[in-house]
């Protein structure tokens, strides 16, 4: 007969708790990897689904210390405005600010400012020398949409600039000093040279753990698959600042894979490319040597995967991170554990089987930062949480790109359903993230990389799962 192996899940294991020095979790630092060259504050990073991650998901999770993967279900123009969206809502400084001219109308900067969510303008020439700054509350009352940015700005003589070597505690210093909200910076010519508003100044001390890029901008990862427009949409991306990519297909392990991977190093340089997803460490082998930046493992574990059912194929999720990581480790490839994290002790088991990040789906499909509208039913709320292998985002992608499939061979493995309303994901995040402090603390891991070492499994039974959770409790409802 043949040998056929067992594989496991998070459930069905435990950590052994060790002597632990940590006297605090706090003593435990989150700080790990997501590709050869990124790092992140905390080790979480929400899915490219549709019902997940968008630009407002991106931007506060990305100010928590994670990142967003924004999914790739929209034309690709909408795809660019998403990731603009990210890179231009928190900077140190603004290098390029939208600008507007002062013969323009109040309707025409209504349209741009709600196009571009952003506050204001700055009123330029057309060889960008400051005129003025329009602000939403300069039109507020304004009724007659035909005046001119002109009548209604602040005029120049009004202004408080500073220049390109303003610092941070300067520019701070002059907005507390003259009430101001935005400090453009121009050159000796009077031209604008960049912008720093009090909002990123305050951004940057209420959230000491964002991930930025060199610029100061929040960072944010888009998604492509191997068909249609892929290539198009990646080199957009890059263009629009896109800080990594992920070449997300259900087998990753496959040549168009491949294929896909050598044509956007060819066309995108050496953007950050993660692979996935994979179960197994052939697959980790193959693709590190293609030269993959990171590894996303996972088939079939997710909350709205039918995969397994569909097809018969998948690893149980604690087996095929384990398999992965053994083998990324030696190329030095971070390892991204992607489905099936329901709570805390979740994320530590993946990262001890050697994750170093984790990535949510239907875990933050029913926050506030989510796309889509909160549903009320009875007392309780609800968000959609729909895989992107189901029939309705099938729909969509053939409405949007060119990725689309006639529908009458569509065969999903994913479900669309709804889950509660949690409210703003930096709560929930909160508590994940003190359940993984608390988690090194017990195997007595100060990092990210000591609790990928530390950490001895133990398998347990039925029994032993039932009585990890509340259990025997009187349900009064
Ligand atoms: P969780 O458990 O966090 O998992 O909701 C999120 C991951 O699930 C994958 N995904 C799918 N897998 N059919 C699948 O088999 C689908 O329709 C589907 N949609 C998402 C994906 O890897 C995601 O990150």
């Amino acid at each position: 007969m043949r040998n056929i192996p067992l594989a496991l899940t998070y459930d069905d294991v435990l950590i052994i708790p060790k002597r632990s020095s940590l006297t605090s979790r706090s003593e435990a630092n989150t700080k790990t990897r997501l590709t050869k060259k990124i790092n992140l504050n905390i080790p979480i990073v929400s899915a490219n689904m549709d019902t997940v991650s968008e630009s407002e998901m991106a931007i506060a999770l990305a100010r928590l210390g994670g990142i967003s993967f924004i999914h790739r279900f929209m034309s690709i123009e909408d795809n660019v405005e998403e990731i603009k969206r990210v890179k231009r809502a928190q900077n140190f400084i603004v290098a390029d600010p939208y600008t507007i001219e002062a013969s323009a109308t109040i309707g025409e900067a209504k349209k741009f400012i709600a196009a571009h969510g952003v506050s204001g303008l700055l009123v330029a020439d057309s060889n960008k020398k400051l005129k003025g700054i329009l602000s939403k509350r300069d039109f507020v009352f304004v009724k007659d949409d035909s005046q001119t940015v002109e009548q209604t700005m602040t005029p120049r003589e009004k202004l408080v600039v500073g220049d390109r070597n303003t610092s941070f505690v300067q520019a701070k210093e002059k907005m507390i000093q003259n009430k101001i909200e935005k400090l453009p910076l121009v050159d000796e010519n009077d031209n604008i040279v960049g912008l720093i508003t009090a909002d990123d100044i305050k951004n940057l001390i209420e959230y000491p753990l964002a991930n930025v890029d060199s610029d100061g901008r929040l960072i944010v990862g888009g998604s492509v698959g191997v068909h249609g427009d892929y290539l198009e949409r990646a080199q957009a991306l890059v263009k629009a600042g896109v800080d990594v990519l992920v070449v997300d297909i259900a087998h990753g392990h496959s040549e168009m894979m491949f294929n896909a991977i050598k044509k956007i190093r060819e066309v995108c340089g050496d953007v950050q490319i993660i692979a996935g997803n994979i179960a197994t460490a052939e697959a980790a082998r193959d693709l590190c040597e293609a030269g993959v930046d990171a590894l996303k493992v996972g088939v079939g574990p997710g909350t709205i995967c039918i995969t397994r059912l569909v097809t018969g194929c998948g690893v149980p999720q604690l087996t095929a991170v384990l398999s992965v990581a053994e083998v990324a480790k030696q190329y030095g490839v971070p390892v991204i554990a992607d489905g099936g994290i329901q709570k805390s002790g979740d994320i530590v088991k993946a990262i001890g089987a050697g994750a170093d990040t984790v990535m949510l789906g239907g875990l933050l499909a029913g926050t506030k930062e989510s796309p889509g509208q909160i549903m009320n039913r009875g007392d309780k709320k609800y968000k959609v949480c729909r895989g992107s292998a189901s029939f309705a985002v099938a729909q969509r992608r053939q409405a949007v790109s060119q990725e689309g499939k006639n529908l009458n061979e569509v065969v999903p493995e994913g479900v669309e359903s709804v889950v509660l309303y949690k409210g703003p994901v930096a709560e929930l995040i909160g508590q994940l993230v003190g359940g993984v402090k608390s988690g090194m603390s017990y195997t007595n891991s100060r990092t990210i990389s000591d609790l990928q070492n530390n950490v001895d499994f133990m398998q347990i039974t039925s029994a032993g799962a039932r009585e990890s959770g509340a259990h025997d409790l009187i349900d009064v409802k």
